[in-house]
């Protein structure tokens, strides 16, 4: 998995071995509601049509063939979440194989992506069932060894495919998720900047200010879920343009919070400028990562920043496919 944004390559049929069986799991973009949902708060959410392959093959035990481009710690760290997934799904006797072209560490749900990956051929392989809530339970598993314990947004939105509205459950292993129609295409521009901090360092710096301040940030986050129900209103509606508003509105409440940066920032009002309805950061925030604008068009927009040099993809979350 790299960092640049190319287009993933269709991978010809004739290459596939036989017993060969794949999974993917996509990355996802939250349009709404980050950090508010660790909280309780809903979100709205969608998968991006890139994201993470796996390949499983027939082999002696249940094994992983680790990224080379994996520095140590990372490497036994995956190691040890696949291992904790194999034997949950029944360490069916595979050699797992991972490739994608999804950005990672950039708020693309890269490491949900990984596990739902995982999750989904390790059950196949093991002649399981591999419907959504099976695979977010074992893909949970496995970032419990990445990031501690997320709020499940990013597993359930891979795993289910869809744009969906998501609430966390108090003390229940799996969130209620909601699947977001739209009668429109609603297309989104991803656009990657600096590096970004880590989630779990963003996430408890956070915590600390909402422990000190609970009635304020209580305000901002329950503010922030509001956004999130009218955001998914607005889309099966039609209304894009009060999701662009709501997206507005949550980044001015995210920098609000300590969440943004000069860089996001700057992004973020360049792609208002070029036309977006609305746009935000995505994921935890903080130094930089990606934000996420709304338009109706973004493909040629996309071609152009490219050339521009800037990192940069479209993805459709929901409604008709284009013909
Ligand atoms: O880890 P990221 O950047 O893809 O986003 C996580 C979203 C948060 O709401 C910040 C954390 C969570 O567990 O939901």
């Amino acid at each position: 998995m790299s960092r640049k944004a190319a287009k993933p390559k269709p991978r010809a049929k004739a290459e596939v071995p036989p017993g060969e069986i794949t999974a993917t799991g996509p990355g996802k973009v939250i349009l709404l509601g980050e950090h508010a949902v660790v909280y309780g708060q809903p979100a709205l959410a969608g998968a991006l049509s890139w994201g993470v392959t796996a390949r499983a093959v027939p082999a002696r035990r249940c094994e992983l063939v680790v990224p080379r481009d994996l520095p140590a710690p990372g490497r036994k760290l995956l190691e040890r979440a696949f291992h904790r997934a194999a034997a949950a799904a029944g360490a069916p006797k595979v050699k797992v194989q991972l490739e994608g072209e999804l950005p990672v560490s950039m708020g693309l749900g890269s490491s949900a992506a990984v596990g739902v990956a995982c999750a989904r051929v390790l059950l196949r392989a093991a002649g399981r069932r591999d419907d959504p809530r099976s695979v977010v339970r074992i893909a949970l598993l496995m970032e419990s060894e990445f990031h501690g314990t997320p709020s499940g947004v990013d597993h359930t939105t891979s795993a289910t495919g869809e744009l969906i509205a998501y609430r966390r459950r108090d003390g229940a292993e799996l969130g209620s998720a909601r699947v977001v129609r739209s009668p429109h295409p609603l297309k989104v521009l991803v656009a990657l900047v600096g590096r970004r901090s880590g989630t779990r360092e963003m996430v408890s710096a956070l915590r600390h200010r909402i422990d000190r301040w609970p009635v304020r940030y209580g305000r901002l986050l329950e503010e922030i879920g509001t956004l999130a129900s009218e955001g998914a209103r607005a889309v099966e509606e039609g209304d894009l343009e009060a999701l662009g508003d709501a997206m507005n509105v949550n980044q001015g409440l995210l920098c609000a919070m300590q969440l943004s940066s000069p860089a996001i920032e700057e992004m973020v009002q360049r792609l208002r400028h070029l036309g977006a309805l609305g746009a935000k950061l995505t994921g935890a925030g903080g130094a930089g990562g990606a934000v996420v604008a709304l338009f109706l068009e973004p493909e040629p927009l996309v071609a152009r920043l490219r050339r521009a040099g800037l990192a940069c993809f479209s993805s459709q979350l929901a409604g008709p496919a284009a013909l």
